[in-house]
């Protein structure tokens, strides 16, 4: 029997990783490669949309790149509040939905209020979430999801806890989970991103460089997902049935 094809999938996650061998490539600084990468997300948003997908989630920064060299973390830091700013008239004509998804408390007052000011103000926008992980880790996002939920029933048992109960805690509690997750730059890892939620995502590896992750490059992992059967732990014959009752 041949393998079932899943639906064209409502989120993607991304892991946008090898801007700074881009800029190293060109003798450039590794900031540019960040500058260039951010022009390549700003594309890659809208190619997304075009295609109906509905949730987008970026790895912007992780709990770790704080271990940077201090002007680097700065560029960053810089580049994003640049983005939030300049894009948010486009963000809300294109119908985007943003969310910062990360410890924000870390980033400077100016930097916050950039996020929160962004977020309400594409609260209403149906197109398309753009999820941005920013001092995101996987890790820190379940701990505080643990935490929350035993503050939320004092005295419960542990038993109490599971996995369906945990969930909704998550930062990423009300968003579904990523179908297919791409990692640009020939790293084949997670990095501490979405630990919990990419228990059944499809991953996809790329050497290309985030820069260089352009439409084709998006329609190409798009056609190896369409290639995957995804049996959530059934087998095949399974698949093949609830695929054709529910047609
Ligand atoms: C990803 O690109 C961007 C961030 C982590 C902020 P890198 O900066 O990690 O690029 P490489 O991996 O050094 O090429
Ligand atoms: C992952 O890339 C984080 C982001 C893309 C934001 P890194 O470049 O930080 O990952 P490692 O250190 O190679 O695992
Ligand atoms: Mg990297």
């Amino acid at each position: 029997m041949s393998a079932t094809p899943p639906p064209a999938p409502r989120h993607i996650a991304f892991i946008m990783d090898g801007n700074g061998r881009w800029a190293k490539k060109r003798l450039l600084p590794r900031v540019a490669g960040h500058a260039s990468g951010a022009l390549q997300t700003r594309k890659l948003v809208k190619a997304c949309a075009q295609r109906g997908i509905a949730y987008v989630t970026l790895y912007a920064f992780s709990t770790e790149n704080w271990a940077r060299p201090a002007d680097e973390v700065s560029a960053l830091m810089a580049l994003f509040l640049k983005y939030l700013r300049n894009e948010l008239p486009a963000l809300i004509d294109n119908g985007v939905r943003l969310r910062v998804i990360g410890n924000t408390s870390a980033f400077s007052p100016v930097l916050q209020e950039a996020i929160a000011h962004a977020e309400s103000q594409t609260a209403h926008g149906q197109r398309i979430q753009v999820n941005v992980c920013a001092n995101y880790g996987g890790r820190d996002e379940l701990i505080q999801a643990m935490q929350a939920w035993m503050a939320d029933h004092p005295g419960a048992p542990a038993q109490a806890l599971d996995a369906q109960s945990l969930s909704p805690y998550l930062w990423t509690g009300d968003i579904p989970e990523p179908d297919l997750l791409v990692r640009t730059g020939g790293e084949c890892r997670l990095s501490n991103f979405l630990l919990w939620q990419s228990a059944y995502t499809e991953l996809y590896f790329t050497p290309t460089l985030w820069p260089d992750f352009n439409d084709a490059a998006l329609d190409e992992a798009l056609a190896w997902y369409a290639q995957r059967e995804r049996r959530f732990g059934k087998t095949s014959e399974q698949v093949a049935m609830a695929t054709s009752s529910v047609k």
